[in-house]
């Protein structure tokens, strides 16, 4: 019997017709995520599901997906997954990690570059006429080669952004569970996050979310930056507390923000979208047209896998066996 997989929103690159030569497909073109009831309506007969980070796959949903055998996120982060849930429903749960780190490493750098030399303010100013003549005073942003960089969480991404940090001849501190040899071999020193937080001139975060990551970034860690310095998050919203930066930019507790995602998305903090020296993007970080087909065809890798009885490459719970 082939399996029935449904693809639920749409995907770039040969991911949906590899899906198709081991599979019934059903494949929902329409963007943006389906409300709970329509979502679990669409999974009832699925015994596969490749899905994206908006698609809440909770225990709720997984109580009425009885067939379901394994979910597949097309995303790094599995955090709309309740993967505790999954296993014990011996469901399996597959990410795509590694194939995003080079893409994410690069936006983090575009939000580093853009903040702080302040692009997109100075092209509206461009754009909107006001340019009326060189000044040795306009636009002045903050220099961000030979600056010190504070990775928090220096896995596969935290590595790629290091790797590039280099040739922004900056210092690199970083934190992590345990002493990173690829990180100190580019030259990063594991501190504490302390230690992190008060010496980086920019902050960027990319450990992923769960309950010991919630908040990570508090208005006490953002006292503990200097007010000159910048923060990046391309990890995962609530990994800071939205509320607590857009208070401190707004006060000048730290200087700038280049945020990609956030606490409630696509809402935004009405104060965030107010704050001064922040630029904001919609979570667009492993958004080129070759990653995220890189991405979509790992996914559908994982089914491809399993429903030739090999384990998937990118299993996240092999407890689900148990
Ligand atoms: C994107 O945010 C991902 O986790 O892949």
């Amino acid at each position: 019997m082939r399996p029935k997989i449904v693809v639920t929103q749409p995907i770039p690159g040969d991911a949906v017709a590899r899906l198709r030569q081991i599979g019934d497909v059903t494949y929902r073109t329409t963007d943006g995520p389906l409300p709970a009831a329509e979502l679990s309506q669409l999974l009832a007969p699925a015994d596969a599901v490749l899905c994206l980070l908006t698609d809440r796959i909770d225990e709720v949903l997984l109580a009425t997906t009885p067939r379901l055998k394994i979910v597949a996120n097309m995303a790094a982060g599995y955090n709309n997954i309740d993967v505790a849930a999954a296993s014990a429903r011996k469901i399996a749960v597959t990410n795509t990690p590694g194939v995003l780190s080079e893409s994410t490493a690069d936006l983090t750098f575009a939000l580093i570059l853009g903040v702080m030399r302040r692009i997109s303010e100075s092209e509206a100013f461009l754009r909107s006429g006001q340019w009326a003549y060189w000044s040795a005073t306009l636009l002045l942003g903050s220099e961000v080669h030979s600056r010190t960089l504070g990775i928090v969480g220096m896995g596969r991404i935290g590595t790629a952004v290091a790797r590039r940090a280099r040739a922004f001849n900056m210092r690199v501190v970083y934190t992590a569970r345990s002493v990173h040899a690829d990180a100190e071999s580019l030259g990063a020193e594991r501190v504490d996050l302390d230690t992190l937080l008060a010496q980086s001139d920019i902050v960027s975060l990319h450990v992923p979310y769960n309950a010991a990551t919630h908040h990570l970034i508090n208005a006490q860690r953002l006292a503990q930056m200097q007010p000159s310095a910048f923060l990046i998050n391309t990890a995962r919203g609530s990994v800071v507390d939205e509320a607590a930066l857009a208070e401190a930019l707004h006060r000048g507790i730290i200087a700038g923000a280049g945020i990609d995602v956030f606490e409630a998305e696509p809402t935004i903090h009405p104060q965030l979208l107010s704050a001064p020296n922040t630029l904001l993007l919609p979570h667009i970080g492993s958004a080129t047209l070759q990653t995220r087909s890189a991405m979509a065809r790992m996914a559908a890798d994982n089914i491809v896998a399993f429903f030739a009885g090999n384990r998937p490459p990118q299993l996240v719970n092999p407890e689900y066996l148990a």
